[in-house]
This record gives C-alpha cells, sequence and structure tokens, in this order.
C-alpha cells in the first residue's frame, strides 16, 4: 500500500511538471490565468498553476516556474515522463491474485469505471482471458457484424472478434466502412486506459486453434456456419452482415487470430441510446448537428445533457474515437440507466482503418459545444510531443499478437493529439471561461 502511494506522488509530481511545461508551450504567454472564475459550480477556469504549486513540496514547486528549462522545453523532462508512464502502464503477467481472475474483474467495476487507475492484476487477467480454455463457443449475440461469443473455464464470458485484415491494409471510402477490426480494438482499450479514461471492456489479442478449440465446444448452430476454403477453416456466423458462406472470415489454416473482449458482470446493464451526434447514414443526407454550428445549445439544454456528466462523457469519447478514427459511434451505451452513469467506451472495432485520414467531423462535440473537463486535458497534454506512441507502443508490444497495430497508426495519433489540443486552444482563445469543465461528476 505504501509503495502505492510513493509511486502515485512520483508520477503525479512528474505529471504535473510536463503538464506545466506542456502549458506554457500550448499557451504561451497570451493568457495570463487567474484563479478567480467565481463561475458557475459546475464551469471551472483554469488555475493558475504556478501561485498553486509554488509553495508545494511538487517539482515544479522547487524548480521555480521563471526555469528556462520549462518554458523551452525540457526533453529530459519529457523521456523522465516517458519512462514513469511506461513502467505504469506496464502489465504484469504473473501478479499473484487473491482471487480467480473474473472475480477480480467484476468486483472492479464500478459506475464510472470498468478497472482502477492502479490496477497491477491487470496483467495477469489479461492473459487469463488469453489462456484459458474455452468451454463453449456460440454466435455474438447482436450487431452487424461477425463474431463469436465464448465462455471461458470459471464462466467467464468474452466475445472473440475475428481478424479480417493485415496489419499494414488501409480502409478507404467511407469514414466508417470496413469490417471491425480486431486489433484496432484492443489499441483503443490501453489508449483508454493510458488516458485513464478506464471505460473500456478488458481486451487482449488470442490466437485459437478452431480444430481443437472451438469446433469441439461449439454450438451447432455455429458449426453449421463453418467451411473451409484451400485447407483454412471458416466460419460466416449470425449477424446483420452474415449471409452465407460469401460473407465469412477465415482462420489461417487452423489458427484464427482475434481480439477478446471480457463481458460486464451481469448486474450492470447496459443501456443504448441514439447519439446525438450521429451521422445520417445516407449519402447526401445530413444530419442536424452538421447543418447547424450551434447543435451543441440545443443539445445542452436536452435532457439528460443539461445536467450532470453525460455531454462531457460524449466530449471524452469523441476525443477517443478520432484519436482511433471511429466514425460509427451512432449509439452510446451507458453502464446502469441513472443520469450519472457513465457513457461506456464499448466497441471500438471501427478503428485505426486509415492512418493517413484524420476524420475531423468526429470531434464535433468538442469543437460545437467547446468544452472539455480540465482532467482530460490535462491528460492529453501529458501525452503530446509523441509521449503517447511511445508509450502505447510499449504497451501494445505486451499484447499476445503483437504487433498490434502499424507504425502509421502510431504516428496518427500523435498527430491527431496536437488537432485536438488545438482545437481546445482555439476555444479557449474564443472564450477562455467557459472551455475546461471540473467537478461535473
Ligand atoms: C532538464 O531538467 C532536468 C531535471 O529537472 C535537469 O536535470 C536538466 O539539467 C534539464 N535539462 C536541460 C537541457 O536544461
Ligand atoms: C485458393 O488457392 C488458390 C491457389 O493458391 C488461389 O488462386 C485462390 O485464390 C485461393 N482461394 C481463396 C478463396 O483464397
Ligand atoms: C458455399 O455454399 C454454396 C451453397 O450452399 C456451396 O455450393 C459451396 O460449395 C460453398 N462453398 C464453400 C467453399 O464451402
Amino acid at each position: 500500500m505504501r509503495k502505492l502511494q510513493l509511486w502515485k506522488v512520483a508520477i503525479l509530481a512528474l505529471a504535473i511538471v510536463w503538464l506545466f511545461v506542456s502549458y506554457k508551450i500550448l499557451l504561451g504567454s497570451k493568457y495570463s490565468l487567474h484563479s478567480n472564475a467565481a463561475n458557475e459550480d459546475r464551469i471551472g477556469y483554469l488555475q493558475d498553476e504556478q501561485s498553486k504549486k509554488d509553495n508545494s513540496d511538487s517539482v515544479v514547486g522547487r524548480l521555480g516556474g521563471d526555469n528556462q528549462d520549462f518554458k523551452n522545453g525540457n526533453w529530459t523532462m519529457r523521456d523522465a515522463v516517458i519512462a514513469e508512464l511506461k513502467s505504469k502502464y506496464r502489465l504484469n503477467f504473473d501478479f499473484p491474485l487473491q482471487d480467480t481472475p473474473w472475480e477480480v474483474a467484476a468486483q472492479w467495476v464500478k459506475q464510472r469505471e470498468i478497472h482502477p487507475e492502479y490496477a497491477p492484476e491487470l496483467g495477469s487477467i489479461l492473459h487469463a482471458l488469453a489462456t484459458q480454455k474455452i468451454v463453449s463457443a456460440d454466435f455474438g449475440i447482436k450487431g452487424t457484424q461477425l463474431k463469436m461469443s465464448v465462455i471461458l473455464e470459471g464462466g467467464q464470458m468474452a466475445i472473440f472478434k475475428p481478424k479480417w485484415f493485415s496489419r499494414d491494409h488501409v480502409i478507404k471510402g467511407s469514414p466508417y466502412g470496413g469490417a471491425d477490426r480486431h486489433n484496432g480494438e484492443i489499441a483503443a482499450f490501453h489508449l483508454i486506459r493510458l488516458l485513464e479514461f478506464r471505460r473500456a471492456p478488458l481486451v487482449v489479442g488470442r490466437r485459437v486453434s478452431m480444430k481443437k478449440e472451438i469446433m469441439p465446444v461449439a454450438t451447432d448452430r455455429l458449426l453449421q456456419t463453418f467451411y473451409s476454403i484451400n485447407g483454412s477453416t471458416c466460419f460466416y456466423g449470425r449477424c446483420y452482415y452474415c449471409k452465407d458462406n460469401t460473407t465469412g472470415v477465415c482462420a489461417d489454416g487452423d489458427i484464427m487470430e482475434g481480439a477478446l473482449v471480457m463481458w460486464l458482470p451481469k448486474q450492470w446493464k447496459l443501456k443504448m441510446y441514439k447519439h446525438p451526434w450521429a451521422r445520417s447514414y445516407h449519402k447526401g443526407k445530413l444530419a442536424r448537428w452538421e447543418k447547424d454550428p450551434e447543435y451543441c445549445d440545443k443539445v445542452k439544454v436536452t435532457e439528460p445533457y443539461h445536467s450532470g456528466p453525460r455531454l462531457m462523457d460524449l466530449v471524452d469519447t469523441c476525443i477517443i474515437d478520432y484519436l482511433v478514427g471511429n466514425a460509427d459511434r451512432h449509439l452510446i451505451e451507458t453502464l446502469g440507466t441513472q443520469s450519472d452513469s457513465m457513457v461506456t467506451m464499448i466497441d471500438n472495432g471501427k478503428s485505426f482503418g486509415n492512418p493517413n485520414h484524420d476524420e475531423f467531423s468526429i470531434l464535433a462535440p468538442l469543437y460545437q459545444c467547446c468544452r472539455i473537463r480540465y482532467n482530460t486535458w490535462e491528460k492529453l497534454l501529458i501525452m503530446q510531443e509523441g509521449v503517447l506512441s511511445q508509450v502505447l507502443r510499449s504497451v501494445l508490444k505486451q499484447d499476445p499478437i503483437s504487433p498490434v497495430i502499424s507504425e502509421p497508426h502510431l504516428q496518427a495519433l500523435d498527430r491527431r493529439l496536437k488537432t485536438i489540443l488545438e482545437q481546445v486552444q482555439a476555444c479557449l482563445q474564443k472564450n477562455p471561461k467557459n472551455v475546461l469543465v471540473k467537478d461535473d461528476l
């Protein structure tokens, strides 16, 4: 416990330093920031970081705000931040568990997070997900995309999303096109974890033997959709786009690669809503938000977005979706049914399709509302200047199907992060008082 505390303090100190550096770089001296903001309840105002820190014990406090290193951006500090974050998010596959992996994971789920920030058990749970015996396999239970639902020894349910594309395949065409990317699902989970949203179910890569691990435990109705092409085992399952043996997916010989997504505990019910910024999905037909730049003003006064965390949850979600290139979030799923239930970041298969295209419209909730959680902004600042790709690359190396995403995708993340921060800065320039939201939870 004590070790954890010290470690947290160290991270925090480094994070604050980097935040401060970033903040200087980002804002320059354009803003003199005040600690006032006698602002209504929820809408915060960036406090004067320096006056807060000067007398404190923090590294920033000791170094002093006038230090040239900080104004210029100190690369030694950046490397230290990268090293700290790498070690913070490193998975330990052998961490001893007090309970079964499934029980530990089930107990983690809370109203506003699916796993805790400090979760040393995560590695062991992901390892279990990647290796435990599959005791039954069936169709995916809903949706448009082909998948299997499996039960692992010990009763844990999970969804297997199969591999369709090679790592360097680029999805062209509409920003929401193409079959699910199993590898994108894995990368998105870790990205969501690195930005401390913690709103995505656990995911790990896994290669399964169709003949040894799936067929002996598959339901008849699933088995009926199996076929083979050129000696490779294929299946087409059942889903909206699943028709027959022309719409199926094939293993590499007997081995099918996929992402295994851990199902949430039964007592946590997901509730689906239409996303206020959903696309029309019709060529030539625009959604309301595409026609009306003031659209957010209307959403802001509508239940359940008029109060509580819902609207800012959508902004967080659009940040993740923009980073990964997911233009297909037409539904939102909340964990529970209360007005402060979190918007989960579930189902990230439509991601990492095209590293050369940044779909700006995904950010509409951010640039139309011009609001962002202070905490989110802080996390993004820490990740700029290439920190994000470096830390994520190192985390993804640990996945059983590494390399999870190609280099151009990692670089796209850094580039898109920059765009997000520029967007926030543009908002701050227009209306410095109402952009950063504090304490809406
Ligand atoms: C950057 O910061 C570190 C740690 O505070 C310090 O030791 C180092 O001298 C600084 N580097 C430069 C180039 O100023
Ligand atoms: C099967 O293999 C042949 C010869 O290697 C190849 O021409 C054909 O495209 C393959 N069929 C499929 C569906 O992969
Ligand atoms: C696919 O299904 C059709 C019609 O049921 C069948 O004629 C064909 O042989 C099947 N192809 C393969 C590769 O199993």
